[in-house]
């Protein structure tokens, strides 16, 4: 039945159904939603994917990069804000598509928002085992000895640790011929590396390294793709640019041991194949899904605590480092170009994810019209302001190729000897990426309980609500569980790239839907209106599909397959147990009407 892929629920009855028995408690005010917000925005995009968007994408350009997705974010926050103060209930994108789009595209959204915020939540706890492994280096014997080690191969996915493994033996057997960089204000000819100290040149471009032809063979032997061959030589031509005094064969050793731990996690299995895991994102996912399965209010309070802490910690970072940024750093601002900036736009985008979540609480707002959308628009503003600074504090402080990848913000302090600095941002990023991911594993089950409360999928689990917790315990632990598996198995970066393009692709359709229905639904109630919509919707479009395009095509391939999994899933079972498909089915046979072209009675949203 075609007709039913369009169908469209009406807005009145989203209100009715909130009238309905089984509803979540109503308990959060505005204070509670934006600290959710913030909650759920400031966590591993910053603390850690900052790093490699720094690094590898587009150096200093990262402001430009965080300005791009800051502005994305607030197109999106304004249509996202309207949209909730329509209908304020569970289910977020999830619902707003429903009543604009149609079934069939509700249920992308929804199955995209899985991948929002179980594969998030995935990323962020991978992301917190990183800190967690620097927290723990911190305690130390009087001989520098690490007093709690967790064995190495518990620590790292089995794709990071694999690609280490290679890297490293690739570095140790490449072998350094001859190394040169171009003085950037001279324009000579290359000079050949090192540099000697009395020409007072610390900085050089354009740095080419040969390795010897044998070298390159035995390297080659190690990896036929050649892939880790370039990973090798971009982190040694990256390392000359900003230390080109340094002996080219020493930045290569330097370069292998930093590869080291992936290597020896990849050696050090026990069992007779090598497989390497995450098991702290386990442990940490674990313990929030605990939390969640108890209770709302009890996580509120929790969260509230945590906020601070974390706020606390980046306006530190950018107060204590503001004093050691050397404006030389930021040159050249653009290393990558501006497409690189657009890519690291893509990257860190994962760090403003969040905000949008709190529509996916307007059903436990105590005043979700109004509450709701001074919620989103208030964490983003806040932390679009913090990314910034912090943005520009962190690539003031060292040259872009030096920023750690592996918890780069305490790190960054680290090698300026600012190691008690470096203590407390390690406390505050551990805090912050708990409490995003408290957020994220809470915002999941919501989605799914909306989808179930309309038959696409099996109510008497997703739509469980605990008896005396109140809380949609089933699909807690289900997500996490599923959050756990994959956070313990997937490297960080891919994990984000996938959550970013699933939540662009989530954001488009939802400036989508909030343009459409001003024109469909032009006297539908707006308590708030989001100014502009005919500038501000089509510019969300555009900047969150230009992102997307600057993620590449692999991302765009397994955006794809995830929801073609997902329509498998719809045509197999929620297309014949969705409660409209239900009732349109039984109308057409008593009537030949459709429920989707009548209106109902009082339906002010038809
Ligand atoms: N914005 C969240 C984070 O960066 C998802 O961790």
């Amino acid at each position: 039945m075609k007709r039913q892929l369009f169908a469209k629920k009406s807005l009145q009855v989203l209100l009715d159904e909130m009238a309905g028995e089984n509803r979540l408690k109503r308990v959060l005010g505005p204070i509670s939603l934006t600290s959710l917000g913030v909650g759920a925005i400031i966590g591993t995009g910053i603390f850690v994917l900052t790093g490699l968007a720094a690094r590898n994408y587009a150096g200093p350009g990262l402001i430009l990069s965080f300005v791009v997705a800051g502005l994305a974010c607030a197109f999106a926050a304004l249509c996202y804000s309207e949209f909730a103060s329509m209908a304020p209930v569970a289910g977020s994108a999830y619902t707003y598509a429903y009543t604009t789009l149609g079934e069939l595209m509700a249920w992308i959204i929804g199955w995209d928002l899985v991948l929002e915020y179980a594969m998030g939540s995935s990323t962020v706890a991978n992301g917190w085992s990183h800190y967690l492994l620097k927290f723990l280096g911190l305690f130390k014997d009087n001989a520098g000895k690490a007093l709690i080690t967790i064995p190495i191969w518990l620590t790292m996915d089995p794709f990071t640790a694999h690609e280490q493994h290679v890297d490293y033996r690739v570095a140790n057997t490449l072998v350094v011929e001859s190394a040169t960089g171009v003085v950037t204000d001279r324009l000579e000819e290359p000079l050949s590396l090192p540099l000697d100290k009395s020409q007072n040149i610390h900085r050089v471009d354009k740095v080419q390294v040969v390795f010897t032809e044998e070298s390159r063979q035995k390297a080659a032997e190690l990896d036929p793709s050649k892939h880790s061959l370039a990973r090798v030589e971009g982190a040694l031509t990256n390392g000359l640019m900003f230390d080109p005094l340094s002996s080219p064969g020493d930045k290569l050793q330097k370069v292998a041991s930093g590869l080291h731990d992936g290597y020896t996690a990849y050696e050090s299995t026990p069992f007779p194949f090598h497989f390497t895991i995450n098991a702290i994102a386990i442990f940490i996912v674990t313990i929030i899904t605990a939390i969640l399965v108890i209770g709302i209010r009890e996580s509120a309070g929790f969260n509230a605590a945590m906020v601070l802490i974390k706020v606390a910690a980046v306006i530190f970072v950018i107060g204590a480092g503001v004093g050691y940024v050397d404006s030389s750093n930021w040159s050249p601002f653009l290393p990558y170009g501006y497409s690189g900036v657009m890519s690291a736009a893509g990257v860190i985008f994962f760090a403003y994810i969040g905000f949008d979540s709190i529509s996916t609480h307007a059903e436990e707002a105590k005043n979700p019209q109004r509450d709701v959308p001074i919620g989103i628009i208030t964490s983003l503003a806040v932390c679009t302001v913090l990314y910034i600074l912090v943005a520009g504090v962190v690539t003031g402080m060292v040259p872009y190729p030096e920023i750690p990848l592996d918890a780069p913000i305490a790190g960054v302090f680290e090698k300026k000897g600012l190691e008690s600095a470096s203590v407390i941002i390690t406390i505050g990023a551990l805090t912050g990426i708990t409490s995003v991911l408290l957020v994220m594993l809470l915002s999941q089950p919501r989605v799914l309980l909306a989808m179930a409360r309309d038959g696409l999928l099996p109510d008497s689990f997703f739509g469980a609500v605990h008896p005396r917790f109140q809380t949609p315990h089933k699909a807690t632990i289900l997500t996490g569980i599923v959050s756990a598996i994959t956070a313990s198995l997937f490297p960080l970066e891919a994990l984000g790239h996938m959550v970013s393009i699933g939540t662009l692709f989530a954001f488009v359709v939802v400036c989508a839907a909030v343009w459409i229905m001003r024109f469909t639904h032009p006297d539908v109630k707006r308590p708030f209106r989001a100014p502009f919509m005919n500038f501000v919707a089509p510019m969300g479009i555009i900047f969150c599909i230009s992102m997307m395009i600057s993620l590449g095509w692999q991302n765009w391939l397994r955006l794809f397959g995830w929801l073609a999994i997902g329509l498998v899933i719809y045509f197999l079972y929620s297309r014949h147990h969705s409660h409209l498909g239900k009732e349109l089915r039984m109308e057409l046979a008593e009537g030949g009407i459709s429920p989707a072209a009548t209106p109902r009675p009082g339906a002010s949203g038809k």
